[in-house]
């Protein structure tokens, strides 16, 4: 009885999680899990910008390299920074006790954390903090308010300022337009987040490009599986194919004789 109490606990827990977050309409990503470049750039972007604080401790750097077609020695080049070795898992050396008291809540392992949000949310998510003088590191966040995790990848989006801007008027999932000049109507939205030009290293859509590459890792690290289960798949089908025709031919050979 315990343990189904347990277990009923666990499945409700994403539910909680997303309870948590802002009430924010999530952008949309659309990933590509046989993307290896892809991976392989947001594996270097977690390894640099991320695993300061957060691990991926069920992953072992091994195996990334192998998945993801890195060659052990540029992985431990490049990506482990912890003086861990090449089968090690993916551990950090800050403690939770710590981090409690520097950030008010201990950053979660991060190796299944696109499972539990999913990944429009982390998409969203990673490009919505904007400046806020008011927080302990300068910065919140429109889908997780009052987060603890400062803007770690601002050097690159840039600063992102929350301001009123003119938007489009939405009306049941359609822009409106003025019927009689077909200008578009538009309203006063004081919650719109905004890029200070020249402030980040990378442009608007390159910097999406590289959220988007960094949730195409988490989505991969959440479920390392998916990729061999789709190719041992396809040999599984093949050979049910193959099987097939021999078992028929078989079949018609018992049956001839019974008529
Ligand atoms: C300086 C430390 C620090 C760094 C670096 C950092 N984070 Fe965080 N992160 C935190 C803290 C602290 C929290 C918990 C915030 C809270 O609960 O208020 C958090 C929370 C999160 C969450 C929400 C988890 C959940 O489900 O509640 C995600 C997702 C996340 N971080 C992703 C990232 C990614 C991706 C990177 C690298 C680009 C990163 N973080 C870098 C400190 C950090």
């Amino acid at each position: 009885m315990k343990k189904h109490f347990a277990a009923l606990i666990l499945a409700a827990l994403p539910v909680f999680a997303f309870a948590a977050g802002g009430h924010v309409e999530l952008d949309k990503v659309d990933i590509d899990l046989t993307d290896k470049a892809a991976m392989q750039d947001g594996a270097r972007t977690f390894a640099n910008y991320c695993m300061g604080c957060h691990s991926a401790q069920f992953q072992r750097y091994e195996r990334v390299a192998k998945d993801l077609g890195i060659p052990e020695e540029l992985m431990l080049e490049n990506l482990v920074f912890t003086g861990a070795k090449i089968g090690d898992h993916m551990k950090i050396g800050m403690k939770p006790a710590d981090a409690k008291v520097w950030f008010g809540a201990a950053p979660p392992d991060l190796t299944l954390v696109a499972r539990v949000r999913g990944n429009d949310w982390l998409y969203t998510y990673l490009r919505t903090f904007y400046e806020d003088p008011a927080r302990p590191w300068g910065v919140n966040n429109k889908t997780f308010p009052n987060v603890g995790m400062p803007n770690v990848l601002a050097p690159l989006q840039g600063r992102q300022v929350i301001g009123c801007k003119q938007v489009q008027v939405v009306d049941n999932g359609k822009k409106q337009f003025d019927p009689l000049t077909g200008t578009p109507i538009t309203h006063e939205a004081c919650d719109q987040l905004t890029v200070v030009p020249k402030t980040g290293k990378l442009s608007e859509s390159e910097f999406d490009e590289k959220v988007k590459n960094l949730v195409t890792f988490l989505a991969y690290s959440a479920n390392p599986v998916k990729l061999e289960s789709q190719r041992i798949g396809t040999y599984v089908l093949l050979y049910l194919a193959f099987f097939f025709v021999f078992a028929y031919l078989l079949k018609r050979e018992y049956w001839k004789d019974v008529h």
